[in-house]
C-alpha cells in the first residue's frame, strides 16, 4: 500500500511538472508572459495589473473615451484577472488567461457576445431517430472532411444563435451537394422573427438573441438562406433584404437530438455538424486545452455554438488519464481560443453541452 501511494504521488507530481512544461512549450509566444502570470498563484498578479492592462490595450487596440471610463474598465479588468485565476483552479485541464473580453463585466459579456434565448422548441422540431452507435470512429472532425467554413466573428451582437444555425446548415448542405458554401447569418439577424408557438413573447430577435431550432424553422418556411457574400454580416440588426432568387441552401428537416452522448456522436457523424447550446461561463477566460470545470451549471445555457467533432485523448493533468472531448466551433473570430475553437470534455454533460443539440438536413438538389 505504501508503495502504491508513493508511486501515485510521483505520478501525480510528474504529470503536474509535465503540464507546466507543456504550457511553456505550447504557448511560447507573446501571450506567454501574460498567461503564466495569470495562472501563477500569487499577489504579484494584481500588483502587476497595470502592466497587464497596458499590454491588453495594445494587443487588442482598446481605447477609452474618458479618464473615468478608463478607470472603470481597469477595475473590470482586475476583477477578470481574479476570475481567470479562479477558473484556472476550477478547470485545470484548460488554460485560462487574458482574452479580448477582459474589459467587459460578465453581464456585458453575456449581452454583447452570447445571445441564446431560454430553450423553447418549435412545434416542427422532431426528435432525431435513435441511430446505431457501434462502429463509431474514436476521433472524428468534420473540418477534415471539408464541411466547415472558416471561423466567423459575431462582433458586439448577441447573434450566436444565427452562427450556430447557419454553420449547421453549411455542413448539411455540404453533405447533400458536395459543395461548401458560406451562408448568411445577417439574413437570420434581419429577417428571422420566428416565435415559439406556445410563447409568443419568445422570438428570434437579431442581436438580442434567438434559438437555433427557431432559425431552422424560419429557414424552412422562408425557403432557404442566401450566401454570406450576397447578404454579408454587419453585426447590427437591420431591415430584411432577403432575395428569394438568391437562395443557396434550403432546409429539408431538422430535429432535436437526445441527451445521450453516443447518440450525439452518431448524429454528428451521420448528419454533419450540430447546433448546440452551452453555458459559456468559462469561455470568457479560455485560452486553450480541454475545458473540464469541476463546477459549471448544466441549466444556464446562454451561448449557441457548432459541434464539429470529437477526440478521445485530450490531456487532463489532474485526473491522470486521457479525457475525451468535443470540438466546438465558436463565432468570436480566430484570435479567440484555439484558432477560434473550444474543446470541452465529454462524458458528463459539462456546462450543459449535451442538453440542447439539434441537427438539420439540407434539400438535395435533385429532389427539389
Ligand atoms: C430528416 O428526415 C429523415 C427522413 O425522415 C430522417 O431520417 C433524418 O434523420 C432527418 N434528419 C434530421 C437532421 O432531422
Amino acid at each position: 500500500m505504501g508503495r502504491l501511494s508513493l508511486s501515485l504521488f510521483i505520478l501525480l507530481h510528474s504529470s503536474l511538472l509535465f503540464a507546466a512544461t507543456a504550457l511553456t512549450v505550447t504557448y511560447d509566444d507573446s501571450d506567454d508572459l501574460l498567461i503564466r502570470q495569470v495562472v501563477s498563484d500569487d499577489d504579484d498578479l494584481l500588483s502587476n495589473a497595470e502592466h497587464h492592462f497596458t499590454s491588453f490595450k495594445e494587443r487588442f487596440g482598446k481605447t477609452y473615451g474618458s479618464p473615468e471610463e478608463h478607470a472603470h474598465r481597469f477595475g473590470v479588468f482586475k476583477a477578470n484577472l481574479r476570475r481567470a485565476r479562479r477558473h484556472q483552479k476550477l478547470d485545470p485541464s484548460a488554460v485560462h488567461g487574458v482574452t479580448q473580453f477582459f474589459d467587459l463585466t460578465p453581464a456585458e459579456f453575456r449581452r454583447f457576445h452570447l445571445g441564446l434565448k431560454p430553450l423553447k422548441l418549435p412545434a416542427d422540431a422532431h426528435e432525431a431517430p435513435i441511430l446505431p452507435t457501434n462502429g463509431l470512429p474514436d476521433d472524428f472532425d468534420w473540418r477534415d472532411h471539408g464541411a466547415v467554413t472558416p471561423v466567423k466573428n459575431q462582433g458586439s451582437c448577441g447573434s450566436c444563435w444565427s452562427f450556430s444555425a447557419a454553420g449547421a446548415l453549411e455542413g448539411a448542405n455540404f453533405l447533400s451537394t458536395g459543395k461548401l458554401v458560406s451562408l448568411s447569418e445577417q439574413q437570420l439577424v434581419d429577417c428571422d422573427h420566428e416565435c415559439d408557438s406556445d410563447d409568443p413573447g419568445s422570438c428570434d430577435s437579431g442581436c438580442n438573441g434567438g434559438l437555433m431550432t427557431s432559425a431552422f424553422e424560419y429557414t424552412l418556411k422562408a425557403g432557404g438562406l442566401e450566401r454570406e457574400e450576397d447578404y454579408p454580416y454587419t453585426g447590427t440588426g437591420g431591415t430584411c433584404k432577403f432575395d428569394k432568387t438568391k437562395i443557396a441552401a434550403s432546409v429539408a428537416n431538422f430535429s432535436v437530438v437526445s441527451l445521450d452522448e453516443d447518440q450525439i456522436a452518431a448524429n454528428l457523424v451521420k448528419n454533419g455538424p450540430l447546433a448546440v447550446g452551452i453555458n459559456a461561463a468559462f469561455m470568457q477566460t479560455y485560452i486553450g486545452g480541454v475545458s473540464c470545470p469541476y463546477i459549471c451549471s448544466k441549466r444556464l445555457l446562454d451561448h449557441g455554438v457548432l459541434l464539429v467533432g470529437y477526440g478521445s485523448a485530450g490531456y487532463a493533468p489532474i485526473r491522470l488519464k486521457d479525457k475525451p472531448y468535443w470540438i466546438i466551433k465558436n463565432s468570436w473570430g480566430e484570435s479567440w481560443g484555439e484558432k477560434g475553437y473550444y474543446k470541452i470534455c465529454r462524458g458528463n454533460n459539462i456546462c450543459g453541452v449535451d442538453s440542447m443539440v439539434s441537427g438539420v438536413a439540407a434539400i438535395h438538389p435533385t429532389s427539389q
